[in-house]
């Protein structure tokens, strides 16, 4: 059974991401994409929303026979892949300025668990400068995001937005 944890912040789930995913499915039996719940940030959506927005959006996606999981973990990476079994941890690569950081992160937890190996995937140039913090931004200050992000998030961002201004009347 080959098994790769897909582990991200996913504040909120991008197409960048659903590229990777659909990307990686053929290569693992199972992919879990792990989502992190990090006390450190003020995230726009909270760990159950995103996990709840990530399974409808998976659900119907295509995954070449790959069985795709969502769950969400705190602490260390490594060590929750480790827990799970996986094999492998599966990271996009947009563009070179993303090399250093993910350089980083895979030879960390290399040492911490020299077992599992990180695995890159190139997301389509098409969203190479898509990142779940430049969508918030844009959208947040009305500009589109059609197309960068799934019809489901945004509308649960739209959601976000009428619930602050309603909050704040
Ligand atoms: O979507 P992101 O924010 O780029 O994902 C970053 C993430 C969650 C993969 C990274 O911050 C992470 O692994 N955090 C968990 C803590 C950890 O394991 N840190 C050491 C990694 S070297």
């Amino acid at each position: 059974m080959r098994r790769a944890i897909f582990p991200g912040s996913f504040d909120p789930l991008t197409n960048g991401h659903l590229d990777v995913i659909e990307r990686a499915a053929p290569l693992f039996d199972e992919m879990i994409i792990a989502v992190l719940n990090n006390p450190d940030k003020n995230p726009m959506f909270t760990i159950d929303e995103r996990v709840g927005m990530i399974e409808k959006i998976i659900a119907a996606m295509k995954h070449n026979g790959c069985r795709l999981i969502v769950d969400s973990f705190s602490g260390l990476t490594a060590e929750f892949a480790r827990s799970k079994g996986a094999t492998a941890i599966v990271r996009g690569i947009r563009a070179v300025s993303d090399y250093e950081y993910e350089l980083r992160m895979a030879l960390m937890n290399r040492k911490l668990e020299p077992e599992i190996e990180t695995v890159f995937f190139m997301a389509d140039e098409e969203y190479s400068y898509v990142s779940s913090t430049l969508m918030k931004q844009v959208f947040l200050l009305g500009g589109r995001v059609d197309g960068l992000i799934p019809p489901l998030v945004e509308a649960k961002m739209r959601a976000k937005l009428r619930d602050k201004a309603g909050s704040s009347n």
